[in-house]
């Protein structure tokens, strides 16, 4: 659980990042992490974004019913075992983790095949333009559900939390409609997003499998998963890279609208070890300037010169996660993303900033960016990736 009190069920990347943490210390531990997340994988590839292990939990009038298919026919008949989402792909380079901690070969020829299936269903289920960058089909599958860089996209033109709330659910509530049918989310609607984060740690992910299928001498998906990363970062360079802001920005819809504002989103391609070194630089620089992503303590969700930037999550005292706060999983992708290219002291200073505030806070799901206090929940399963900076 990535928090006993506020998130009591199994989410997919914070199981990931927890597997890190665990590999650290209990290999096995970690390995059995992974294995709850493999154990719900659907027929088609998907791995879930959320299981809901304990089923009294599940409410009727929360997210849980909404996020999830129907099963039977009447809608609220029958709780959902989990959802029908993705998030961010980040398992591949978990599971590389927990094997080379010590997890053993038994574990990876148990995960392999499901790690592959499941990056294959990405690039064959997920891709209606063929263009190689993954389709999410709601903002709350890239794991940064309320962030800014959706706000476009979903036609806000107010600040009023309720039209915020509206507008970013009203997707999944036709997503719902469709039962979660993508061949009919595609056709019927127009509310995908081809997200920056999502394609960063998909290729990613996609090298970690290359390297995983090597080992044990699978030639054809090793050359699957390299071919396919590569076309990732082409089309990310190609498709996604903004002259302007300096900054990759996600692309909405069937004809791909450009979001016109810095998020954290642009940084993190960072993570891919092709992007060529003056895209790296770009996005160093932004690191380093004080007016946008090189807060006191960064690395903040939202840049601070953008008129959304928060400090905190509340709008008018409700929860928007993802408008300014800084969290541990991003900077653990750039703090590693900036040392392959080179860039160890300002990922150093990242790092540094990262602990303290775990430290002095505790570990918690957001900190502010300025003051670096905590503000989300407490007792935050993925905070504890500060041991893995
Ligand atoms: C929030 C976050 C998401 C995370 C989940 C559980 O929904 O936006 O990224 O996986 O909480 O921690």
């Amino acid at each position: 659980m990535p928090a006993v009190r506020d998130y009591p069920f199994q989410w997919f990347w914070d199981s990931c990042f927890h597997a890190i943490v665990w590999s650290r210390f209990d290999p096995r531990r970690a390995a059995d992490e992974l294995r709850g997340l493999l154990a719900v994988q659907e027929a088609d590839g998907l791995v879930p974004h959320v299981v809901f292990w304990k089923d009294d939990l599940v409410s009727r009038l929360r997210w849980h019913h909404l996020e999830s298919r129907t099963e039977g026919f009447v809608p609220f008949h029958r709780k959902p075992h989990t959802t029908a989402q993705m998030q961010p792909p980040v398992l591949a380079q978990a599971v590389e983790r927990v094997v080379d901690a010590g997890a053993g070969d038994e574990f990876l020829a148990e995960a392999l095949p499901a790690v592959e299936r499941y990056y294959r269903y990405l690039a064959a289920f997920r891709d209606p333009d063929g263009d190689a960058l993954v389709s999410i089909v709601s903002q709350f599958e890239s794991g940064l559900d309320f962030s800014p860089a959706y706000d476009s996209a979903i036609g806000l033109r107010g600040s009023h939390p309720a039209e915020l709330f509206a507008r970013a659910r009203l997707p999944q509530l036709l997503n719902k409609l469709a039962n979660y049918d993508l061949h009919t989310i595609f056709r019927r609607y127009r509310h995908h997003l081809e997200d920056v984060l999502v394609n960063a740690v998909y290729g990613q992910g996609l090298r970690a499998l290359a390297r995983l299928a090597a080992r044990t001498e699978q030639d054809a998906v090793v050359r699957w998963a390299e071919r396919t990363a590569d076309d990732v970062t082409a089309a990310l360079l190609e498709r996604c890279w903004d002259g302007r802001l300096r900054l990759f920005v996600n692309l909405a819809g069937p004809d791909a609208r450009r979001a016109r504002v810095k998020t954290i989103h642009g940084l993190v391609p960072l993570v891919l070890p092709d992007l060529p070194a003056e895209t790296a630089a770009a996005l160093a620089e932004h690191l380093d300037d004080p007016r946008t992503f090189g807060a006191p303590y960064p690395v903040p969700s939202v840049a601070l010169d953008e008129p959304t930037f928060t400090r905190d999550h509340r709008i008018r005292g409700l929860r928007f996660i993802w408008r300014g706060p800084l969290s541990l999983n991003t900077n653990w992708f750039l703090v590693h993303g900036l040392r392959s290219h080179g860039y160890a002291d300002l990922a150093e200073r990242i790092a540094a900033r990262s602990r303290e505030v775990v430290d002095r806070g505790g570990f918690n799901e957001f900190y502010d960016p300025l003051s670096g206090r905590p503000v989300g929940a407490e007792r935050f399963g993925w905070a504890t990736l500060a041991v893995d900076l």
